[in-house]
């Protein structure tokens, strides 16, 4: 894993700008403040090899003001745990800031208003490696429409030509889906996304 630099003072100051930023200004966010108790930027490593993208915040996020600290966050927790890392050590955001009503999957236009942000988020902090956990993370960062069933277990890559980007992404099941089947073989499924990931960063 990256070891503290003093880019990563830079880069903790750029996340912060943006995260003012993405609080004063984002299109969808800031429309829905009515209806949320704060919103969620992510939280994590600034230099982060290793970034998880989710889908958008739940009620626990909503009241926490942090990404995965529900019970898909407890099981989130322990593939990190299990791969021999910490959440201090990654970076996890999601799709949407804020969390949509009644825990619905992101609409189209709140992903095309809400998401330049991630990108950004990304473009900060250059990971090695992105875990896309579920649908919506892996539509968003792969510009695709196949599903995830299709596309986990599978490398493919974020290419930003302008910025010079060339991140592998791993998309894999999004651990609510998984507590929701929790099978042998999706349990099998994952862990072995997460071996390949260990692999790709060197790290095993
Ligand atoms: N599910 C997500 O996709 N993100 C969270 O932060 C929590 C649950």
């Amino acid at each position: 894993m990256n070891a503290p630099t003093g880019e990563a003072d830079g880069a903790a100051a750029a996340l912060e700008a943006l995260r003012r930023e993405h609080d004063a200004s984002c299109p969808h966010c800031t429309e829905q403040i009515d209806s949320i108790t704060q919103m969620v930027f992510g939280e994590g490593n600034p230099e982060a090899d290793l970034m998880f993208i989710g889908e958008a915040p739940g009620e626990e996020e909503d009241r926490t003001g942090r990404p995965f600290v529900g019970r898909a966050g407890k099981k989130l927790d322990e593939i990190i745990r299990a791969m021999g890392l910490s959440r201090e050590a990654v970076y996890i955001a999601n799709v949407l800031k804020s969390r949509p009503p009644d825990n619905r999957t992101p609409l189209q236009p709140e992903v095309d208003a809400c998401s330049p942000y991630l990108v950004r988020q990304m473009q900060i902090i250059r990971p090695k490696v992105i875990v896309t956990l579920g649908g919506p993370a892996t539509k968003l960062m792969l510009g695709t429409t196949v599903g995830i069933t299709r596309l986990r277990g599978q490398w493919a890559e974020y290419v930003d030509e302008a910025r010079g980007l060339a991140i592998p992404v791993m998309p894999t099941f999004h651990p609510a889906y998984l507590l929701r089947n929790y099978t042998p073989e999706t349990r099998r499924q994952v862990w072995s996304d997460m071996q390949a990931v260990l692999e790709r960063l060197g790290t095993r």
